[in-house]
């Protein structure tokens, strides 16, 4: 990738585009309202709490990062988004239970005010979910049509400068890559074909990148990564990312199996299972977008462990992931991890992680990063996958034949470099020699 000579200014309005206004997003807009107004803290978000060391060790010189490279603020957000429901962002928030109503009371006003478009529903690819406050078009391409045209009338109304966009929708049915999805040609003839192989999502992407606007997918559905996608976004300029945030257990997963690894410790098997009650949890009971979902979270020890380098190690490692619904726990979920590992002269160990977690809280501040990044990184000229913004995903997109990286701390490194990197400043390799001269 070829390194920025300049970065544009992040002066003006960004609007936030969220596809599917429900737990997540909402939990999104309510906590940047809360948080600009005083009333909260972005907790967990890099953008907004983060720091980042430049040169030595010994130079002192630990920016935040919103003070080192050329961040939107708070101030400048402006929400927009679609859902096949009609509720506005207070109605869905207080339907979501994931936010006290204190929090919701004090913003209320500002919530209210975004209203859902109508939702891009073809409803085979998310079968549980019937919606009412949908488009209707003849095909796939003036689905496509109807969205840019959202685009371009929320950009206008809202006196927005620029835009991105982060797909907080349901997770949709499992789709492997196809013909459709091998050039923009091929996607195009698909879309006016209403080839099945185009699914919701992917009709969004699609809008997006060709109104320029970046685009993050937060579920585990193919949206866009296929090779029509990436070949639209290089000559629309529009970076991408994706998919599916990396929260809950998978992030406990890729804090933990990088420690084993690292000590050299072995694994014989990694059981988890989830208990959610939230609507996301009532999509994943459905088999086709659970099978999505948990190919997601499966693939993520493999990486990390690397087993064929390890056999001894991480050879017959039994790993096995499952979701119930279950609806009392709401969005409250808990995770359940048995670990079986194994140490000196193979003595079995056990370790049991019990997470009870709140999904949209550890969400929330995923999307904003991902906008606000991406934000950066089209004014910066960067387009296609940001691989640098892996840290935030369950499978992170990379270039074709290239395995993903899936170790947050190596994720943390990557991205930190890349924002030394964006702005000339020396990239830290952690080496150290220069100390002991
Ligand atoms: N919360 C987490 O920790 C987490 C982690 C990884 C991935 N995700 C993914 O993020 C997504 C959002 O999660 P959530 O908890 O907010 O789920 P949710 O069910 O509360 O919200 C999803 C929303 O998308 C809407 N929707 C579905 N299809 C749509 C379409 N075609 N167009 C517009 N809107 C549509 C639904 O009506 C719903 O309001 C899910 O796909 C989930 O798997 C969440």
């Amino acid at each position: 990738m070829k390194k920025p000579t300049s970065i544009r200014s992040p002066a003006g309005k960004l609007g936030i585009l969220l596809p599917g206004m429900g737990a997540v997003a909402t939990t999104t807009m309510a906590g940047v309202l809360l948080a600009r107004a005083g009333k909260g803290l972005p907790v967990g978000a890099l953008s907004q709490m983060g720091t980042i060391r430049l040169g030595k060790r010994t130079d002192k010189r630990v920016p935040k990062i919103s003070e080192f490279v050329p961040l939107a603020g708070l101030d400048q957000l402006e929400f927009g988004g679609w859902d096949i429901f009609p509720d506005n962002a207070f109605e869905a928030a207080q339907h979501a239970r994931v936010l006290e109503r204190d929090h919701l009371e004090a913003v209320k006003g500002e919530l209210e005010q975004i209203r859902p478009m109508k939702g891009v529903f073809y409803p085979g690819y998310v079968k549980r979910l019937h919606g009412t406050h949908i488009k209707t078009a003849g095909t796939k391409a003036e689905m496509v049509e109807q969205v840019r045209d959202d685009i371009r009338t929320f950009k206008r109304d809202r006196a927005c400068d620029r835009l991105v966009a982060v797909w907080c929708g349901s997770t949709e049915a499992f789709i492997t890559t196809g013909p459709v999805h091998a050039s923009v040609d091929a996607f195009e003839d698909g879309l006016r074909r209403d080839d099945p192989g185009i699914s919701n999502a992917q009709i969004y992407a699609w809008a997006c990148m060709k109104e320029r606007v970046p685009f993050a997918n937060g579920a585990p559905n193919l949206c866009v990564d296929f090779p029509a996608a990436w070949d639209m976004a290089r000559e629309y300029n529009v970076p991408l990312a994706g998919k599916d945030f990396k929260t809950g257990q998978t992030l406990m997963k890729t804090i933990l199996a990088p420690g084993f690894k690292a000590r050299m410790l072995g694994l014989a098997g990694w059981y988890s299972t989830n208990i959610l009650g939230n609507r996301d949890g009532e999509v994943l009971d459905d088999p086709d977008s659970f099978r999505t979902k948990e190919v997601s979270k499966l693939g993520v020890l493999d990486h990390i462990l690397q087993p064929e380098l390890y056999p001894q190690l991480y050879g017959e490692l039994v790993h096995k992931v499952r979701i119930d619904y279950y609806q009392p726990r709401g969005d409250s979920k808990e995770g359940w991890d048995n670990i079986d590992l194994f140490g000196w002269l193979g003595y079995p160990m056990q370790m049991k992680v019990n997470f009870l977690c709140r999904d949209s809280i550890l969400a929330a501040p995923v999307v904003l990063d991902l906008a606000i990044f991406l934000d950066l990184a089209q004014r910066a000229d960067l387009r296609g996958t940001q691989e640098w913004l892996s840290f935030y995903f369950k499978s992170p997109m990379t270039a074709p034949g290239l395995y993903p990286e899936h170790d947050l701390f190596i994720q943390l490194m990557k991205l930190k470099n890349t924002l030394r990197w964006m702005v000339g400043e020396p990239t830290i390799s952690h080496l150290g020699t220069e100390y002991y001269d």
